[in-house]
């Protein structure tokens, strides 16, 4: 077997990283193993001079452990994590797609591509809490149109409690319309759209009975604060805005400072609040 570092380093060094972030221990372990690993010198002179020596004191030890740090906050930062296993998930949808007509054969492959994004493996324990206070709080949208939506709207027929006519579901990343597009096959509701908010425009003909911006207005805030206007006027007759409370990387409560985001957003609307929802994770607010 080749060599790694002690058990009882890695136990400490990843008990450290994970009071900072929000990593999985296996996640944050399989990162050791790698960086530490592929420094073979570094490990000889562990397994030599440790414990006698506080190894942790050494120039290499802190960049090794430094580099770790970096790789689990770049994996953290990503909405899709694990492109591997999220492309062979697109193929096995692809092929059950075909073998059924019948959505409800395809819940347990649905579920693992909800865990491959962080927003909808944050909120799948409670998805069905979170449409349960949706709904409560609107008529029964036919039109549903879902903007900068990730993966979000294949949760809508195994949590929702209804069908509407149709889902459109607007994002810019070519990943999660990928997803959408095979799904819509089965569940035909859904009109996946590759779009950025840019070009996001209604006619009278199909405005919308309920817009969701689940997460998007802080994201959009910060990365194209001038595409905030195009939503604040967006014409739909409810809109559903909401945030995170917990940082994506780090064990940090961010609740406030996002909920300035959206009240500014809000201000900016003109629209009334109907409704406050919040489950584990996730706040917001029903406009109308
Ligand atoms: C935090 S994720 C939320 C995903 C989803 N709404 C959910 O809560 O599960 C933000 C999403 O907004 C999308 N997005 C960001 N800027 C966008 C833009 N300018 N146009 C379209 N989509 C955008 C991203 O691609 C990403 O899927």
């Amino acid at each position: 077997m080749s060599m790694q570092l002690p058990e009882d380093l890695l136990e400490r060094e990843m008990t450290r990283i994970l009071e900072q972030y929000r990593a999985k221990p296996e996640q944050v372990r399989a990162i050791f193993l790698d960086v530490f690993g592929k420094n073979k010198k570094l490990l000889r002179n562990i397994h030599d001079r440790y414990p006698q020596e506080d190894v942790t004191r050494w120039r290499d030890y802190k960049a090794a452990v430094k580099e770790v740090r970096k790789r689990v906050y770049y994996a953290l930062r990503q909405y899709h994590q694990g492109a591997d296993e999220a492309t062979a998930l697109c193929e096995q949808l692809a092929a059950a797609v075909n073998l059924t007509n019948d959505v409800a054969d395809l819940r347990d492959i649905t579920n693992q591509i909800l865990e491959t994004h962080v927003s909808t493996r944050e909120r799948r324990p409670y998805l069905t809490a979170l449409y349960e206070q949706l709904f409560a709080a609107v008529d029964t949208p036919e039109h549903i149109v879902d903007i900068g939506c990730g993966i979000n709207p294949i949760s809508f027929p195994y949590y929702a409690p209804y069908t509407p006519a149709i889902y459109t579901a607007i994002d810019k990343d070519p990943r999660s319309i990928t997803f959408l597009n095979t799904f819509s096959k089965i569940w035909t509701p859904l009109h996946p759209r590759q779009q950025d908010i840019r070009e996001c425009a209604f006619s009278d003909k199909d405005t919308p009975d309920l817009i969701l911006l689940l997460k998007v207005i802080p994201v959009v805030q910060r990365q194209a604060p001038d595409l905030l206007p195009i939503l604040a006027n967006l014409p739909g007759r409810y809109i559903c805005i909401t945030a995170s409370s917990v940082a994506m990387t780090r064990n940090v409560a961010i609740q406030r400072r996002e909920d300035r985001v959206l009240r500014d957003f809000i201000a900016a609307t003109g629209r009334e609040v109907r409704t406050t929802i919040e489950i584990p994770n996730e706040f917001g607010y029903i406009l109308c």
